[in-house]
């Protein structure tokens, strides 16, 4: 590469790649705003759907649009036959976010405005990823559990389908505004890792499916959007509040991390933490169970006071804290946590997709070609000289 400005190493923090109408992250401030609204007042008053239009078309909708968007993403929950004779043939000890990953294409090669260009082909791949992920994962989940199989139920919501289809029965009012919220909270994020997996490969020009079967893939990383699963492995491992002590300071000692705890751009609670622990709260009674949140509540004091003793700075939750406790209470299988999370987030990694591809010339990005410093040293930086196989 000719000239470049050297960030290495640093997973380009701090660094703005393009410009973006979809989200603004304030980490100093806490602050979380979709197109304009504040996370705050989207998860108190917008549904899923709501959020998921918004993100695709820059404003909120109107009556006869949320119905017209909804009533589409009803119909894109019918699942191509290919699609369930795939569901089957898989083993059933299939990593979920594998099997989501894998199913992006099929369900490409059964949409007809694949491949088609322009903004409303995209925007109807886009309604039926939405619908396709929610119902892939419900549909694995019965199929793996060796039960038959739950057709989708169109009068209901697509939270509130998504549990029916997965346990076999419509949740209470509650439990299914619970897990809309979620899916609001974690519909959009700017350009955390799996967004712009997503964005890079839809710079390419590639079809919205590769990119969100990428952006599957990048948030699977227990890093990123495999964080839940951790935080529930590392309650279970504790298991009771007298052991919460021994478990940070031998977590802390050996230089490891708690999972749920810190995050890269937020430098304060994160706003969607603050959202989610009484939600958890709340699913615990609803399940009468709330030792779990109990242990995430004395975890998290903990765990920011030994972090600030140790280290001299603060730490807090993030959104994988609080949502790890409240699944596990909503009865969600320990490896659909991610999943779970990968079915709200497609509403903002196709909207992501959409802006990269099809902003206006002023805002549009360029193809992503980042630049390496190269440290190969072998036999001098560019001379070695080939060796025969036999003379090596
Ligand atoms: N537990 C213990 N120590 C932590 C920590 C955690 N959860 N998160 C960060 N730290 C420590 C690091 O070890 C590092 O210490 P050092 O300076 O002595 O090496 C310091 O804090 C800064 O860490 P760094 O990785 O540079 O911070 P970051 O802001 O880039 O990291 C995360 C963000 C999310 C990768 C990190 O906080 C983490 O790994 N958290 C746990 C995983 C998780 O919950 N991920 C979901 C994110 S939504």
């Amino acid at each position: 590469m000719d000239e470049c400005t050297s960030v290495v190493n640093t997973g380009l923090r701090g660094v703005e790649v393009a410009t973006t109408k979809i989200c603004r992250v304030d980490g100093k401030a806490g602050k979380l705003v979709y197109r304009g609204y504040t996370i705050e007042d989207l998860a108190e008053n917008a549904t899923f759907e709501e959020t998921a239009f918004l993100l695709l078309h820059e404003r909120l909708p109107l009556k006869d649009e949320i119905a017209s968007f909804s009533e589409n993403l009803k119909l894109k929950r019918e699942i191509p036959d290919s699609l369930i004779t795939f569901l089957k043939a898989v083993p059933h000890d299939t990593e979920p976010m594998n099997l989501l990953q894998a199913a992006c294409p099929i369900l490409a090669l059964n949409d007809p405005d694949c491949g088609k260009e322009g903004i409303e082909p995209t925007l109807k791949s886009a309604e039926n990823l939405i619908s396709g992920l929610a119902v892939v994962t419900a549909l694995f989940e019965r199929i793996r559990s060796g039960k038959e199989i739950i057709l989708p139920e169109n009068s209901l919501g697509h939270a509130e389908n998504f549990l029916y289809m997965m346990t076999g029965k419509p949740p209470d009012s509650e439990t299914a505004g619970i897990l809309d919220t979620c899916l609001v909270l974690h519909a959009e994020h700017s350009f955390n890792a799996s967004t712009f997996t997503a964005r890079q490969v839809a710079s390419t020009g590639a079809e919205i499916y590769a990119a969100v079967s990428a952006a599957v893939g990048s948030l699977s990383g227990p890093l990123h959007g495999g964080a839940n699963v951790r935080v529930m492995e590392m309650l279970k491992e504790i298991g009771t509040q007298e052991r919460i002590d021994e478990y940070i300071k031998k977590t802390l000692d050996a230089g490891e991390r708690i999972m749920g705890l810190g995050h890269a751009v937020y430098k304060t609670l994160d706003p969607r933490a603050r959202i989610l622990a009484p939600m958890s709260r709340r699913m615990g009674e609803l399940a009468e169970d709330l030792s779990w949140y109990e242990l995430s509540e004395q975890l998290a004091d903990k765990a920011q006071q030994a972090f600030k003793a140790k280290k001299g700075t603060d730490i807090y939750p993030n959104v994988d804290f609080y949502s790890a406790s409240l699944l596990n209470a909503m009865n969600i299988p320990l490896d659909l946590f991610t999943p779970v999370f990968a079915i709200s987030r497609i509403a903002g990694w196709t909207a992501h997709v959409i802006e990269e591809q099809y902003a206006t010339a002023a805002d549009k990005p360029a193809l992503y070609r980042p630049g390496a410093s190269y440290i190969g040293d072998y036999c001098g930086p560019d001379e070695c000289t080939f060796i025969d196989i036999n003379s090596r």
